[in-house]
């Protein structure tokens, strides 16, 4: 896919100097400071900008939150660093000792959502981890079996087909904690709900979940595109049009860690060291690049940062059994997989 509107930007550029953002402070823009659950507080980001619909779409994105839990800080700019005072030739600055995230040029809310994303790795508590993935719960109706899946795997390898497939397969009930990102709490191994009021989703992935749902997207507000079926259209819904009610969940205990792997050339067995193949992660097409820890939206600025990611996904990998799952085939072969390694199906391949 070479469509450009699909590209994230480039990496944030780490700023030391403690006062290169501080002209941001003065600038005359709205603020909303909402809240991300974590595993048993909340994050509370503030996002302060001159676009007032990235304002409302993120107010109606997140629940509200008060400024005493501000954590992080997110400046989304219409105009260029200059227009207001601000030194810098880059147009994404990272400011670690104040937590704040200086964009430029900003009129994508798709990219404040993975910013977003970012600096809640960047301040999470070291009990827990930021992951990029499904989490569900799955139970075999006949036997009652359950599962606790964490579903990682970098954007467009196959996570939302393969969760929504099994959403549609009668043998199985699914309740959905998580689509597509949220927290892990490691002393327990529980995944829990992000808490937002409406979930920012792509299109399509709406639409693998709820077919039903395509009338509904023409009446709401959208972004990149106003086609579901372009990769490029994203949407803020509620998440029980997507998952009806009785499928969602708070919170799930975690039994199994799948890592999902569309691209080829991915580790090819399974990886011997698991800690080393998950900081590899692997290359979205989507997005065209690497995702390490596949997870698209981490700031990985420093040595520190890595290994507090690695040092999170070790504590994991001690608490859940690991599959490698791969998406290399068609889309029934996936699903099939799954069900015969993970959930210890005897499916006919
Ligand atoms: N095995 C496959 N064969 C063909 N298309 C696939 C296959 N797996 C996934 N896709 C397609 O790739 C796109 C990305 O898949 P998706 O499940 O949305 O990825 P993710 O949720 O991991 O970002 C979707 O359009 C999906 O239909
Ligand atoms: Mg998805």
């Amino acid at each position: 896919m070479n469509d450009k509107r699909h590209d994230l930007p480039a990496p944030l550029v780490a700023v030391d100097d403690p006062d290169r953002l501080t002209p941001l402070t003065r600038v005359n823009a709205g603020e909303v400071v909402c809240g991300v659950s974590g595993s048993n507080r909340t994050i509370g980001v503030r996002l302060i900008s001159d676009n007032d619909r990235l304002l409302s779409w993120y107010e109606a994105n997140w629940q509200p939150a008060s400024s005493d839990e501000v954590a992080a800080t997110i400046y989304a700019m219409t105009g260029a660093p200059a227009d207001y005072g601000v030194r810098a030739d880059h147009y994404r600055l990272w400011d670690a000792r104040r937590s704040a995230v200086a964009l430029f040029d900003c009129d994508s809310y798709a990219i404040v959502k993975v910013t977003v994303r970012g600096v809640c790795s960047a301040v999470r508590s070291d009990a827990e981890l930021y992951a990029h993935g499904c989490a569900f719960e799955v139970t075999h109706r006949a036997s009652g079996e359950v599962h606790g899946v964490l579903l990682i795997g970098s954007s467009g390898a196959g996570k939302t087909t393969l969760v929504s497939a099994l959403m549609g397969d009668p043998e199985y009930r699914v309740r959905i904690v998580n689509d597509d990102w949220g927290v892990i709490d490691l002393a327990d191994a529980t995944a829990h709900f992000t808490g937002e009021r409406a979930l920012h989703m792509k299109a399509r992935s709406v639409l693998s979940f709820a077919p039903e749902a395509r009338g509904a997207l023409s009446t709401i507000p959208t972004e990149g595109s106003s086609d579901p079926d372009d990769p490029g259209m994203r949407v803020l819904i509620e998440p029980a049009t997507v998952f009806g009610y009785d499928s969602l969940a708070d919170d799930v205990r975690l039994t199994d860690l799948v890592v999902l792997n569309r691209a080829a050339g991915d580790f090819g067995v399974t990886p011997d060291n698991p800690l080393a193949a998950l900081e590899t992660g692997a290359y979205s097409a989507y997005y065209q690049r690497a995702e390490p820890f596949f997870n698209g939206s981490l700031i990985l600025d420093s040595d520190t940062a890595r290994d507090r990611e690695r040092h999170a996904f070790a504590a994991l990998l001690t608490r859940v059994r690991t599959s490698w799952l791969w998406n290399q085939g068609s889309k029934d072969e996936m699903i099939a997989g799954f069900k015969q390694d993970i959930l210890g199906a005897a499916v006919k391949l």
